[in-house]
């Protein structure tokens, strides 16, 4: 019979009140025969303030025992900025070579958006996850003096590239329009850029169905405010996927709904989901916080784990339930409610 052993990790601020729905939801679309095994981790601010450590490597360890990990959220101002996304966030993607970060786009009816009309918004961004400038590849000399040199070397290498550019191919292969587009910056950046871009000429003549077209990245924040249906799926390094996917979240409904998945396509490790949204400790408590992000980062777990119906029916649920939301305000449960309703029916 089939099993899914999840860790899951709340974290702080609204963390544990998302993913108490995410939860809900999941329990409420598996079928009966799929027996669900929740482990839960206290990481995050409580944790960091009663030991000092932010992820051992015992808690790798145990963690790496899971199928998947769902995360609700790591941050408290009582932290200094940094030490939860670098210890434990950015650890995680690391060590857990979570080279896919998938961030899908869609704005759904009944969703505002502060774009004009209600343009077709439909696309997934696959950022590199482990490489770039965010590998710690850097220094600083003369530190404090006016003299001071600070480095940030973006590692890219062709292994790396390589392997992300042919999930993004294959995802785009497997889209209707089969469309991927390269985010860059090889007028400039002359190194990486031109790494990226002929693996990715490399690797397009592998999948001659694939549309391919080539943006630089600042261009490519123009297009997504004044022509988003152009995309169908994006290919970027780590910092350039960073940047254009807040910008996908404020144009396609906004952080309430954007869900994320930080991905091993092998299986070797366990892959995490996460709403891209942060604590929110301003609201915390409240029953404040749309745990729809949360609920759609379940679904792309369970797509992960092959469950492709269940992500379906939790992706319908979450469209209908924003397509009937009405003007009055609902709390974070009556939400989880409605759409495990909705995936139970
Ligand atoms: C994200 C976040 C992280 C990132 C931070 C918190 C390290 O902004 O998941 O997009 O930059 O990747
Ligand atoms: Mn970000």
């Amino acid at each position: 019979s089939r099993s899914i052993n999840l860790a899951v990790i709340p974290g702080d601020g609204i963390g544990p009140e998302v993913v108490a729905q995410g939860l809900k939801v999941l329990s409420a679309v598996l079928p009966q025969d799929v027996k669900l095994e929740t482990k839960e981790f206290d990481f995050g601010a409580k944790r960091y303030h009663a030991t000092g450590e932010t992820l051992a490597d015992a808690d790798a360890d145990a963690l790496k025992q899971h199928d998947a990990i769902l995360l609700g959220a790591i941050g408290d101002p009582s932290v200094p900025s940094g030490v939860l996304e670098r210890g434990f966030l950015l650890k995680l993607r690391f060590l857990f070579d979570h080279h896919v970060n998938l961030r899908p786009s869609r704005l759904l009816p009944g969703v505002s958006t502060p774009l004009a009309g209600q343009p077709e918004i439909d696309f997934i961004v696959v950022r590199e996850g482990t490489e770039g400038p965010y590998t710690g590849n850097g220094g600083t000399i003369r530190k404090g003096t006016p003299h001071e040199v600070a480095t940030e070397v973006s590692v890219n290498t062709a292994f790396g590239v390589e392997r992300v550019v042919r999930d993004a191919f294959a995802r785009a292969q497997a889209r209707p329009r089969k469309k991927l587009t390269l985010v860059h910056k090889n007028n400039v950046l002359a190194y990486a850029g031109h790494l990226w871009t002929d693996v990715f000429n490399r690797v397009a003549q592998e999948f001659p169905e694939v549309t391919t077209d080539y943006i630089h990245v600042d261009a490519a924040t123009i297009y997504l405010v004044t022509d988003p249906a152009r995309f169908d799926v994006i290919v970027t390094d780590n910092l350039f996927g960073d940047i254009i996917t807040d910008l996908a979240a404020a144009v396609s409904g906004g952080i309430g709904v954007a869900a994320s998945g930080n991905i091993n396509p092998g299986r070797e490790f366990p892959s995490m989901f996460e709403p891209v949204h942060g604590s929110a400790p301003d609201i915390a408590g409240q029953a404040k916080a749309d745990p729809t992000a949360t609920v759609l980062s379940v679904a792309l777990l369970l797509r992960h784990l092959g469950y492709d119906a269940e992500a379906v029916r939790i992706e319908e649920a979450v469209s209908a339930d924003l397509a009937e939301r009405g003007e009055t305000p609902r709390t974070t449960d009556e939400i989880g409610d409605a759409l495990a309703g909705r995936v139970a029916g």
